[in-house]
């Protein structure tokens, strides 16, 4: 029997848990806007991007918090780029063969696959025990999220290759399971300057929501100023950037402020390091904060500016879950039918 080919499409979530930061915003959201416009490999590809607000109640969340958090998710989506006519913009709540998909994987994904995970380890943390069994089973979802459209690439930052590959593994068992060839083996798309952008306080911690520091990171939300304050106060060593590329060997904190404004202007680490190697960061830190206010900012007005109209935004959410389910209702059927339900 040959392989089916795949349509190629493109599918990509982050949680709605409030405090977007420049990391999702390099690592995630950008790279969205990039494969809507460019498509892969020159050709156009269709783009699904969600809210996943099932796996943000994986950890306690305020209802009213959740909802506005979800609102705004949606508005810097939109800020960034997405067009709402060319991507299909989703709430994962909203299209409920997510979950359904999701229970069907629950009985495919093997225990010992989620204990391995080191997201489950590091969030879970000493209190497994106490965690809501949907932290657990979070990567089974997430794996549900992505072949519910038999999506084929999945741009994502580095922390979640770990999960793209047990969406692999579940897609190969259940093909195997039961002898078909259903599911695609999808490809994480890991790509760009920014794959893992760090803490501005520490280089060897990934930038992240849930560091106490504030200035630890930038906020999607944060203004001209603030961003700017940040980056001049961001931690580095008394050396000045080094010519090349090797020289930031060791030099975390410099290697990281170099990575953020390759990504920033849209060229490779080797070509940042052709512009601004041999500067002192009181040459390069005004700089890349200048660069990050002219980036940054429009956005978070824009934010802003969608958040007044919290009617609209559930508008576009609605009518992009009409339609995701064009696509998923199907798949979800062709499941039911191999795994033996009565229909
Ligand atoms: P989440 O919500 O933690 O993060 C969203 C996206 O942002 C990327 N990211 C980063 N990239 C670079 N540097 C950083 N410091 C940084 N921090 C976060 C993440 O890699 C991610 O791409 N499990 C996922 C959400 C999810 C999903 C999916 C993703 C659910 N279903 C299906 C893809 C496909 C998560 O928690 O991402």
């Amino acid at each position: 029997m040959t392989a089916p080919t795949f349509t190629p499409r493109v599918f990509s979530g982050i949680q709605p848990s409030g405090g977007l930061h420049l990391g999702n915003y390099l690592g995630a959201i950008k790279r969205f806007v990039d494969m809507q416009n460019d498509g892969l490999s020159g050709q156009p590809i269709e783009t699904i991007y969600c809210m996943v607000d099932l796996h943000a109640i994986t950890v306690w969340q305020d209802p009213a918090t959740l909802r506005r958090n979800t609102r705004e998710l949606c508005a810097g989506f939109i800020a960034s780029g997405i067009d709402p006519e060319k991507s299909v913009l989703i709430n994962q709540s909203q299209v409920p063969e997510h979950a359904q998909l999701a229970w069907i994987f629950n009985c495919v994904a093997r225990m010992g696959w989620m204990q391995r995970m080191t997201q489950w380890k590091d969030k879970a943390g000493k209190n497994t025990q106490n965690s809501s069994l949907g932290l657990f089973a979070y990567p089974a979802l997430m794996a549900a999220d992505i072949l519910i459209y038999h999506a084929t690439h999945v741009p994502v930052g580095e922390d979640q290759k770990q999960h793209l590959e047990l969406t692999r593994d579940i897609a190969a068992k259940f093909n195997n399971d039961f002898g078909v060839d259903f599911f695609p083996m999808t490809e994480p798309v890991i790509e760009g300057a920014a794959t893992r952008v760090m803490s501005l306080r520490d280089g060897t911690k990934k930038m992240s929501k849930s560091d106490t520091s504030d200035a630890s990171r930038i906020n999607m939300t944060d203004d001209a100023d603030t961003i700017a304050k940040k980056i001049r106060k961001a931690k580095t060593d008394p050396e000045p950037l080094p010519e090349t590329l090797e020289g930031l060997e060791g030099r975390p904190e410099a290697r990281n402020l170099v990575n953020i404004y390759a990504a920033l202007s849209d060229i490779s680490a080797e070509a940042a390091m052709a512009q601004v190697g041999g500067q002192q960061f009181g040459q390069f830190k005004p700089m890349l904060a200048d660069l990050a206010v002219a980036k940054l900012s429009p956005i978070s007005a824009e934010m802003a500016r969608l958040m007044e109209q919290p009617d609209e935004i559930d508008a576009i959410l609605s009518r992009g879950a009409e339609r995701a389910r064009e696509i998923s209702a199907p798949i979800l059927r062709d499941v039911y039918e191999i795994v033996g339900m009565v229909r």
